[in-house]
């Protein structure tokens, strides 16, 4: 056996077969010539009876009705060695099964066409981070006994609209349970979440609140924090039939489990719960069994019914139950003391302290007992939250009762007022509104430092109130937009069904691009090929929630761009603006992206700040063709970086003004039209979009980028506006550039799109002159542009005079020019209403860019589309067409195989 010949790890047979299957392309024999290479790197055994050339025929292989490789069942096989690459181009497997192996390696990638994927119990080092990406049919993951090396749920995942299983225990995960996992995120049949025995860390996510999840299981971390927080989410997972969290550092109550009717297998031991063991969980019909012990459990031993299996170790060291005599209930007192701390969340320090039936026997943290009755307590500084308990009361002996400098909110229950010995009482310095109760004369009143006292209601609770208020308009402006996004993209799908039908109508059509989406914030990227994941923990200050769940899966580690980018080497440098530097960058997979780093002060810079916030808003509801696509961003520290699909031409200043400098040629006017058509349709659809108007601000040559084709982008959303709903003109502080601003708006302030058809007319203007908008080399009177521009306009013998004299100017040139001279000038006037709509231009220019149309034509591209794929799968090529500027297939293998075998692509 001849291992790695050619590339692969395989006879020479298979080689040549592989080979041959190229030069044939046929996918049949591409499907054997995998086998073939499967065969030998796992040293197929006799056992496995893989013989003949049928691979159909080999046992634990099925194909389907076509005679490709539908579904792979090696498991437990006693095989070793590693999984070839080659397997991803089994376009038809379904299911992939090799568990109880001894396979070794980092495992390959697989087909999307997949459902099952069981892999665990082997000696694989490495998964891939995004192997799940565009995995929509996967139903089910088991993945668990792996060493992997230590990697993150992936935000992939999210890709697997269909999955019910997603097993992965002790299999390296690290970081923090992802929140795409309740009834808002992407799964609607997950049935079974499996996550122990990794090292991960952090709490269980909000999200899982009305999850459709029955077992959970996430004990045993062994990170050294493990999972903490409380677990009161589990009270809103109905669903719940098994809950497995022992082994964590959990800490708060047993959560309410009331409305759990299927809920029969509960592990909560060792972590570090306090309180009492709510008596809905003892209630429950359907538990066979609980697992309490190890933990800081208060009040009394709980007694289950017959038939529950109990692990709950009754030595109360154990746990901080008062008695050790199960069902034994507590002294009144201190059932009174555990009330008095159930509203603060049973806080762990005094749990730790609380031993036994009788406070004043013991050393009762906050307890001041004389006489065997309890006459002061002290609960000062204690970093409480929650109300106070009318349950005070109970305490007849209390003299003096300490609260003061904690969170404490509600009022001062007017049952304190009955305390018959009540000497002092201070709440100061808390959250407390309300009306003081009248205490007995003679009681010392402690109250100051609580704004609301006095007060009937709350300023706090109010003012969350509102700010929900303000935040309503823009959870329905988004709500909205998915829709209108929802039904843009059926229709979408419903045009790549008539292309078919209409191919030569399509010339003219524009089409927008628009992120597809699966329910709410679920933003699937626009990736030109590669993908980037990472840690989707990053911190996000509440300003910046805006955008948390809309573009939360755009998070990218900084690390993986300072790879990237060299660490941010000098080398890399794109170019450099006020808001900070751009950089050039290849991810690992070969994706080439520019990465812009805003300018970091050491702390957060409000402008740069609210800059980047725009640019994320704007740029994850905005795709189109002609606007360069973010792919993702990162936050770290003062750090704020935006990434962008790699434009490699550059700004079109460079082209335009400065290619002499730049050692560049002069663009043609042919390419010079249909630069300005690219524009002007990325500008059309930011005015136009759904009844949204964003206004750009900002558009300028060096905003304007180019493709290696030299088609061009807009960019820069930096400053980009959402015009008020139902509004056209609006007010705002004035930003943009000088000699590109429009004289209303630099006068008043006053913004509305005719501020962008000036500017997009100043850029024509620049076309046709090669001249800056601001040329301090001219004469005081001709810096301005637009002036001199109008000037020179008034007859034909001056304009000519005006036209760069690097075009070379023919007839039907000048016709052309001339007209969009004429545009330029429109653009330009003087009072916005007089100005064109982007709409109008792009019809003004495109009958001028279809004279000299090049013969291909990337419109008809899309054609290709082949209408048995997945919505996903259909989306994801249509994106790579409209990017026209490189075309990865990645749905086929292609891709992949030009990268890797170039040796053996003919
Ligand atoms: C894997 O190999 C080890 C020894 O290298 C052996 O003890 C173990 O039984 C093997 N496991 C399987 C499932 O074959
Ligand atoms: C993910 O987070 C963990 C800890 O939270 C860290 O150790 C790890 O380096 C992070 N990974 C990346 C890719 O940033
Ligand atoms: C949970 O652990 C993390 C460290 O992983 C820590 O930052 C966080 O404060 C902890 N949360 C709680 C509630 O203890
Ligand atoms: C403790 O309280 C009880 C009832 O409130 C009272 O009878 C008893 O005298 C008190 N003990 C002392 C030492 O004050
Ligand atoms: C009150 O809570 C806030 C946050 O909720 C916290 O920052 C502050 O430290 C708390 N104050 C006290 C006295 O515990
Ligand atoms: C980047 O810097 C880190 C240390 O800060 C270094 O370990 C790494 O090798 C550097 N990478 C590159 C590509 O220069």
């Amino acid at each position: 056996m001849r291992k790695h010949e050619l590339g692969f790890g395989g006879p020479l047979f298979y080689d040549l077969l592989f080979i041959l299957c190229f030069l044939v392309i046929s996918i049949k024999c591409q499907d054997a010539a995998v086998m073939g290479v499967l065969k030998s790197t796992i040293n197929a055994p006799d056992s496995l009876e893989w013989i003949g050339e049928d691979v159909c025929k080999w046992r634990h292989v099925v194909c389907d009705s076509s005679k490709r490789v539908k579904a792979i069942q090696i498991g437990n096989q006693n095989l070793r060695g590693t999984l070839p690459k080659e397997l991803v181009m089994l376009t038809a497997l379904t299911r992939f099964e090799c568990q109880d192996n001894n396979l070794t390696g980092a495992f390959p990638y697989l087909a999307k066409s997949l459902q099952r994927l069981i892999i665990h119990d082997n000696n694989f080092n490495l998964f891939p981070t995004d192997f799940f990406k565009g995995m929509s049919s996967l139903q089910e993951v088991r993945i668990d006994n792996v060493p992997f090396s230590q990697w993150n749920i992936p935000n992939s995942l999210k890709d697997c609209v269909a999955l019910q299983t997603f097993s992965a225990q002790s299999t390296g995960l690290a970081g923090t349970i992802p929140n795409f996992f309740g009834k808002d995120g992407p799964f609607a049949g997950l049935v079974l979440l499996a996550l122990s025995d990794n090292f991960l860390e952090g709490g269980l996510p909000a999200s899982f609140a009305g999850s459709s999840i029955e077992n959970l299981l996430v004990n045993g971390q062994n990170s050294n924090s493990k999972l903490n927080g409380t677990l009161a989410v589990l009270s809103k997972m109905v669903s719940l039939k098994q809950i497995w969290a022992n082994g964590n550092s959990f800490t708060g109550p047993i959560p309410d489990l009331a409305h759990h009717d299927q809920l029969y297998d509960v592990n909560l031991r060792d972590n570090q719960l306090t309180g009492v063991v709510p008596p809905s969980l003892v209630a429950l019909p359907s538990l066979k069994s609980v697992s309490l012990t190890n933990n800081l459990l208060q009040g009394s031993p709980p007694m289950f019914k017959n038939g529950v299996g109990v692990d709950n170790n009754m030595d109360r060291g154990r746990n901080q139950y008062c008695t050790n005599v199960v069902g034994q209930s507590c002294s009144p007192l201190v059932n009174v003391l555990l009330s008095i701390v159930q509203p603060f969340g049973y806080p762990l320090n005094f749990a730790q302290s609380w031993q036994g039936n009788d406070p004043c026997a013991n050393r009762w943290t906050g307890i001041i007992c004389s006489g065997g009755n309890i006459s002061v307590i002290n609960f000062q500084n204690m970093g409480l939250s929650g109300t106070i308990c009318p349950c005070f009361a109970g305490i007849t002996s209390l003299t003096k009762l300490f609260l003061a400098n904690n969170n404490l909110t509600g009022t001062i229950p007017e049952e304190l007022a009955t305390l018959p010995h009540l000497e002092e009482l201070d709440v100061s310095n808390n959250h407390i509104y309300g009306k003081v109760p009248s205490f007995r004369e003679g009681v010392e009143l402690k109250y100051e430092g609580n704004p609301d006292i006095g007060k009937n209601e709350q300023t706090i609770p109010s003012n969350v109130g509102k700010a929900n208020k303000n935040n309503t308009p823009m959870i329905i402006g988004i709500t909205i937009l998915v829709v209108i996004i929802l039904v843009v993209g059926v229709l979408i799908l419903v045009k790549f069904r008539r292309k078919e039908k209409y191919k030569g109508k399509l010339q003219n059509q524009t089409t927008f691009v628009v992120p597809p989406r699966y329910g709410d914030g679920n933003v699937v990227k626009i990736n030109s090929g590669g993908h980037v994941e990472g840690n989707i923990s990053l911190s996000l200050s509440s300003a910046q929630s805006v955008y948390q769940g809309e573009a939360s899966n755009m998070l990218i580690p900084i690390q993986i761009l300072k790879e990237a980018t060299n660490n941010f080497s000098e080398g890399n440098i794109l170019g450099k603006g006020g808001f900070g530097t751009v950089y050039k960058g290849e991810l690992h997979d070969g994706t080439k992206i520019a990465v812009k780093r805003m300018q970091s002060t050491g702390f957060v810079d409000q402008k740069g700040s609210s800059e980047f916030t725009s640019e994320i808003a704007v740029l994850t509801r905005v795709r189109h063709r002609n606007l360069v696509a973010l792919l993702g961003f990162c936050l770290d520290g003062s750090e704020r970086l935006l990434v962008y699909e790699c434009m490699p031409q550059g700004a079109l200043s460079r082209h335009l003004i400065n290619w002499k400098e730049e050692g560049l040629k002069p663009l043609e006017w042919k390419i010079r039209l249909n630069i300005a058509l690219d524009v002007a349709r990325g500008v059309e659809y930011l005015h136009g979009l759904a009844q949204q108007i964003f206004i750009h601000r900002d558009l300028k040559p060096s905003n304007i980028l180019l493709g290696n084709d030299m088609r061009a982008k807009v960019s820069d959303f930096g400053l980009v506006r959402l015009a008020p709903e139902g509004k056209t003109s609006f007010q705002t502080r004035l930003a943009g550039t000088f000699g590109y601003m429009a004289p209303e708006y630099a006068a008043t302030g006053r913004l509305t799109t005719k501020v962008d058809v000036y500017s997009f007319g100043v850029i024509l203007m620049e076309m046709i002159t090669g001249r800056k908008a601001l040329d301090d080399s001219q004469p005081e009177e001709n810096i301005h542009l637009v002036t001199w521009f109008r000037k020179m306009l008034i007859n034909k013998d001056s304009f000519i005079t005006t036209i760069d004299p690097t075009i070379k100017v023919d007839e039907e040139t000048l016709w052309s020019i001339s007209t969009v001279a004429g545009l330029a000038g429109h653009c330009c006037a003087r009072e916005p209403h007089q100005r064109p709509d982007m709409s109008h231009v792009v019809n003004v220019l495109s009958p001028l860019v279809q004279v000299w149309k090049p013969s291909e034509t990337n419109v008809n591209e899309a054609d290709e589309i082949d209408f048995d794929m997945t919505l996903p799968e259909a989306l994801e090529r249509w994106k790579q067409f409209e990017g026209n500027s490189h075309i990865i297939d990645v749905t086929s293998s292609s891709e992949y195989l030009n990268a890797n075998n170039t040796k053996s692509n003919p």
